[in-house]
């Protein structure tokens, strides 16, 4: 049986090579990143070449961006906010059935300290890097509400293969910690969800304490983490 065909921005990335394999054995993945990374080549900032990348795609990963909360303007305008318009405007325009986008927990790290974050929680970014995370999420708004393409979000904690250690290992870190694993598990739940229109997922693993409160996220895209990083 063929397989669908999902498109996966960013595949060079640290979350990119993390979750290849697992979306390899379900899609027919073209992975792509910047050229010069040995994928093929996929400039987000192209609107034609992601529109010529998103043809025939059940379904798109778009994980391709600059991920550091310190980021100013001139770094995060082309990948975060020109290109995160871009990859929608083309799954739109292609009729693709799942778009994924890559939010992050810098979107709601202005509140307090120490406040467990829901899903439902209205962004409030505390940089220009959440900001742009903030903008991703209204894309994915503005897709879902305007086309057949739908959507889910994903606020990702803090990605690492192992538990924070050392200077790292804040009790916030701790409890935002996002293994590779899940990271997989939660990317093949948001690409499988049925019944959903536009959603905004929370992504860290099952720790003991959480960051981002995982109730809603699992009874919607059915995400089941299995990684604690107290355990
Ligand atoms: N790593 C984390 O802890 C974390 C946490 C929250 C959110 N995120 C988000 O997840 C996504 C992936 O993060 P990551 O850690 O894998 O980052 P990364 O920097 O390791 O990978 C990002 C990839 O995007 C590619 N890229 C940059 N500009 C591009 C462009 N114009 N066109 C195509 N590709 C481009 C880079 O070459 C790189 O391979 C990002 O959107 C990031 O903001 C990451």
């Amino acid at each position: 049986m063929t397989k669908p065909k999902l498109l996966l921005t960013g595949a060079a990335g640290r979350i990119g090579r993390a979750i290849s394999p697992a979306l390899e054995e379900r899609w027919d993945v073209a992975a792509t990143d910047l050229p010069g990374t040995g994928l093929a080549e996929l400039d987000v900032t192209d609107l034609a070449a992601c529109r010529q990348a998103c043809a025939g795609m059940d379904a798109v990963v778009h994980m391709a961006g600059v991920p550091d909360p310190n980021a100013d303007w001139d770094a995060l305008l082309p990948a975060n906010v020109v290109g995160t318009h871009h990859i929608a405007r083309a799954a739109m325009d292609r009729g693709v059935r799942r778009l994924v986008l890559a939010s992050s927990a810098q979107a709601v790290a202005g509140y307090p300290p120490g406040r467990q974050l829901r899903a439902e929680d209205r962004v409030r970014p505390p940089n220009l890097y959440g900001a742009t995370k903030a903008w991703a999420e209204a894309i994915g708004s503005w897709a879902a509400s305007s086309s057949d393409t739908t959507v889910v979000v994903l606020r990702i904690g803090f990605f690492a293969e192992r538990p924070p250690k050392g200077a790292d290992a804040t009790p916030r870190n701790m409890a935002a910690w996002l293994s590779h694993r899940d990271a997989a598990r939660l990317v093949v739940a948001a690409v499988e969800a049925d019944n959903v229109r536009y959603f905004v997922a929370n992504g860290i693993s099952a720790n003991r304490y959480q960051h981002l409160d995982l109730t809603t996220t699992r009874n919607t895209i059915g995400y089941a983490p299995l990684d604690d990083a107290w355990a």
